[in-house]
């Protein structure tokens, strides 16, 4: 496939090929799949954060015509947890929450009970009127408590370590002519993606499921469920085709999925289980972090010393760990590095990976310390970091495979007009309103899993393409069928795009910013499979001008398989599936990363993002009115998703600077705002102008597609760049998101 200018769809900003689909309501998501006599689930969730359970009393719940069962500890039958050894595929150290496994409440909003009726409104009434007895324990939850009491995680019992120190951190501080030293904090965010959890069932009448289920990998929720309940993969198919975002929060297999399977079992009958809003917030959160930066420059602004620690929760059962700090041993040049973490277990639920996880909380803490760091030395925050930039990785002491970032700085800076900024705070009013402008940016893994795909051909020059890569609503159907079309020189209009289904090629999850590279460089390699194929065909062919042609002599082009060479003679490729007297061609191939690649270089994308705010003094309001966000991730492959992905970062980059954060009230260890009206997040009047730019990158290292992902990239530095612009504009430094009002009073 050529990357080139002369490419027809990659590269180009087609419309997304499931588009029609979704704005028909034809697109079908997990609880909208009609089956057959189906029963309905209600989730009961405890009040209590802490304790045992001493008794469910179901019997005046039985006895409510058209109640079919009460699921509980009580009665879940010991097939459950098959597999007692087995983890899901993002499980951190520790042991996994098992639902409805025994008596200890664990966190508050636990599910303890799942009441199964005919309908959907009788299941939820009986499930409110359930009696459940509780033994309540004192509980834990707040972290900022805990400040002295992290610990570091167990060496490969978790993802993430801090890379090895560099030098002499202190003795780097300690000569600097210039230093700061902050605590940073945010609060817990919880995922809020439209579509709720949900599963439905499909019990076949020889006993297989049908499992339609919100996640972004159903090859890891098929995992799960066949361990748990020792099912075949035969018996437990996983279908996701479509989801109204995941964020993250569906990379790990959430209760309702084993619920839904429990009751289909045990009923052998269709079973729905939906989540309500609240019960979204009851499985998984980006955690709320403390983290402390230390940086020291010479007189002439260049680092010499940076230690960045974080410390945050999780919770009793499993060591979950966000990798906050990595990231500052990178973005910038500095020979005396100190990089650490703790984590205190609470009584709350594990954390889960949120959009650039880790890395969106760091570069908030490192972005806005940078920008002290640049005042305290007097130097513009642009000129600091340019002083300062990392020509290689020296976390990893390699180069990068190829890094854009200085001409995003540049890109950004002209589009922005950073040149007419001033330095000082308080400089620019507008009637009433202060004016800031702030910078900052960040640096993402450009990650690529082993993936396979599957290409089928028919006679009519109809394609079609699967793998069971998820489509979260990133675009993947779309970027598949551009690379599938470019790849084989076909109409995009003559390619389908099957993902989400166990039954089609293995994929890995859905996240990571990794599925392009991955399933991308899949489905290209397949394609070319199917290409050599075809060649050989079209060779068979009477008088075929391809007989002694290899397949780099030929391309794919306009429905042709043509020679390169002049005078390009050509066979039509539907001649020779016709000739051929093949109904189908088919082929499989995978991808997997390439090792030699990935020891010798970085891989990673990188962002910078210029924001302008106004400040009403007298009332603290922050509107932020322009943000340029100029993303450096490689090749992109879709102007248009890709952009789609970067607009959507900048929204909640301006939610986690001014709105969004989920609030324990500690007396009783429960998120108080789980809706909509109290968890803030941008609205439509909250959103200004946001330009999005792309410095492409040609990188022959990074994958063959040379994309490095554009899903959490975006998110980087936004916070930041506001939280230094509400600076410039108020001369306040709020150092805890969000920047609530009463912060700039
Ligand atoms: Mo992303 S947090 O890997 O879905």
């Amino acid at each position: 496939m050529s990357t080139d200018s002369n490419t027809k769809y990659v590269g180009k900003a087609p419309n997304r090929v499931d588009g029609p689909l979704k704005v028909t309501g034809t697109a079908k998501y997990a609880a909208e799949f009609d089956v057959p006599d189906l029963a309905y689930g209600y989730v009961v969730s405890s009040p209590v954060a802490k304790g045992r359970i001493r008794k469910i009393h179901a019997d005046k719940v039985l006895g409510l015509p058209g109640v079919l069962h009460v699921f509980s500890h009580e009665n879940v039958p010991g097939l459950a947890w098959f597999d007692r050894s087995y983890k899901d595929d993002v499980a951190p150290g520790g042991s996994p929450f098992r639902p409805l496994h025994d008596d200890e409440i664990k966190f508050n909003m636990q599910p303890v009970a799942l009441v199964v009726a005919d309908t959907f409104e009788l299941a939820r009434y009986a499930a409110s009127i359930l009696e459940v007895e509780y033994e309540v324990e004192k509980h834990e939850t707040d972290i900022e408590s805990k400040r002295d009491e992290g610990y570091e995680p167990g060496r490969g019992k978790t993802g993430y370590m801090p890379p090895q120190r560099r030098e002499d951190a202190d003795k780097g501080l300690e000569q600097s002519a210039h230093r700061i030293r902050h605590e940073y904090i945010h609060g817990a965010q919880h995922h809020n993606p439209m579509e709720m959890f949900g599963a439905t069932v499909h019990y076949h009448p020889d006993g297989k499921l049908t499992i339609y289920d919100k996640t972004q990998g159903v090859y890891n929720c098929q995992q799960y469920i066949t361990k748990i309940f020792g099912l075949s993969k035969d018996e437990a198919r996983v279908v996701n085709l479509f989801m109204g975002g995941g964020f993250g929060s569906g990379l790990r297999p959430q209760y309702e999925l084993f619920l839904s399977v429990l009751a289909a079992l045990e009923l052998k009958r269709s079973v729905r289980v939906t989540l309500t809003r609240q019960q979204m917030f009851s499985f998984g959160h980006r955690p709320h972090t403390l983290q402390t930066l230390e940086l020291g420059t010479g007189p002439d602004g260049a680092l010499l010393g940076l230690k960045h620690y974080a410390l945050h929760e999780t919770s009793r059962f499993e060591d979950y760990t966000e990798n906050v700090v990595n990231w500052s041993g990178m973005l910038y040049k500095c020979p005396n590095v100190r990089l650490s973490y703790g984590i205190s277990p609470l009584d709350v639920y594990t954390p889960l990976d949120m959009r650039a996880p880790g890395a969106a909380t760091g570069s908030f803490a490192l972005e806005v310390a940078m920008d002290e760091m640049a005042y305290e030395a007097g130097l513009d925050p642009l000129e600091f970091r340019r002083r300062n930039y990392a020509e290689e990785d020296q976390n990893k002491k390699a180069p990068f495979s190829s890094k854009k970032l200085r001409e995003a700085y540049d890109e950004g800076a002209r589009r922005f007009g950073w040149d007419k900024r001033p330095m000082a705070p308080r400089a620019t009013r507008e009637g009433n309103l202060l004016v800031g402008w702030g910078v900052a940016g960040g640096v993402w893994d450009a990650s690529m899993q082993k993936a396979a795909a599957k290409a089928t051909i028919t006679a009519d020059g109809r394609l079609t393409v699967a793998s069971a890569a998820g489509e979260n609503g990133t675009g993947t159907y779309t970027i598949m069928a551009q690379i599938a079309a470019e790849t084989l020189g076909l109409p995009l209009e003559a390619v389908t795009v099957r993902l989400g289904d166990t039954t089609l090629p293995e994929a890995p999850l859905q996240g990571g910013s990794w599925t392009a590279a991955s399933v991308g460089t899949a489905v290209k390699n397949t394609c070319e499979a199917l290409g050599e194929k075809l060649l050989k065909l079209a060779q068979k062919m009477d008088d075929s001008p391809l007989k002694d042609a290899k397949p780099e002599d030929v391309e794919f082009v306009n429905g042709l398989i043509r020679l390169r060479k002049e005078p390009q003679q050509s066979v039509v490729l539907r001649d020779v599936l016709q000739v051929s007297g093949e109904r189908e061609i088919e082929v499989d191939s995978s991808a997997m990363p390439n090792p030699v690649n990935m020891q010798k270089y970085s891989m990673h994308s990188h962002n910078v993002v210029f924001a302008e705010v106004k400040v009403d003094e007298e009332l603290g309001t922050v509107h932020v009115t322009r943000v340029v966000n100029v993303v450096a991730a490689g090749r992109i492959l879709n102007q248009k998703t890709a952009r789609s992905q970067v607009l959507g970062s900048v929204v909640w980059g301006i939610s986690m600077a001014l709105m969004e954060e989920t609030v324990m009230d500690h007396r009783y260890g429960r998120y108080m705002n789980h809706n909509y009206a109290e968890y803030h997040v941008p609205t439509n009047a909250d959103v200004r102008g946001i330009e999005v730019y792309f410095v492409e990158e040609e990188d022959p290292h990074v994958n063959p597609l040379g994309v490095k992902g554009i899903g959490e990239v975006g998110l980087l530095g936004v916070a930041a760049a506001i939280t230094n612009a509400v600076y410039h504009a108020t001369g306040k430094r709020v150092r805890s998101l969000p920047i609530y009002l009463d912060k700039l009073l």
